[in-house]
């Protein structure tokens, strides 16, 4: 059976597992610890999926929503949309971004957003089977490491 909740405290093991998900969405995915996990869960709220089969309830899908307090009012993003792939197919990331939106409502966050590559067919299917609509912001970024 898979469980869904919102990831409120972690262990090592937990680690490793939001680890190799984090490689699925990414090449360049920082390793994270303990300690920067948690940091992170500080200012984001991780919406996970386990797998309460297997003994060790691994965390085999994840969907993090950062709230921004702006000037111009509250924004949600979501960021971190990703299921392992042996459970992909089986309406995972449909109830992890579901759990999320009711989070997101309830949090008064009127508005959602999140970036999809272009060629990710998969992604951008999902989002717009859930209601999502293609804006007309254009994305810029700056590598400030080479500066
Ligand atoms: C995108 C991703 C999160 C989807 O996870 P998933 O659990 O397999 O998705 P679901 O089973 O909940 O699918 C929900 C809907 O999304 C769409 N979808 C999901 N995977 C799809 C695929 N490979 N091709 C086409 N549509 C797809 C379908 O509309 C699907 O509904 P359906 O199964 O009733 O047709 C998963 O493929 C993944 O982790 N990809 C790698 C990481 C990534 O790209 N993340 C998104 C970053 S923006």
């Amino acid at each position: 059976m898979i469980e869904y909740g919102l990831l409120a405290s972690v262990d090592e093991r937990d680690v490793v597992h939001v680890q190799s998900l984090l490689t699925q969405l990414s090449k360049n995915a920082p390793v994270h610890s303990l300690k920067s996990l948690r940091e992170v869960m500080r200012s984001h709220m991780i919406f996970v999926a386990r797998d309460t089969r297997d003994a060790h309830h691994p965390i085999i899908g994840m969907a993090t929503l950062v709230i921004i307090r702006q000037l111009v009012g509250v924004r949600g993003r979501v960021e971190d949309v990703v299921v392992d792939e042996a459970y992909r197919r089986h309406g995972v990331a449909r109830m992890l971004m579901q759990n999320l939106h009711r989070q997101a409502i309830m949090g008064g966050v009127p508005l959602l957003a999140l970036s999809v590559r272009a060629e990710n067919d998969a992604a951008g299917e999902l989002y717009r089977s859930l209601g999502y609509n293609k804006g007309h912001l254009e994305i810029y970024t700056i590598d400030l490491s080479k500066s």
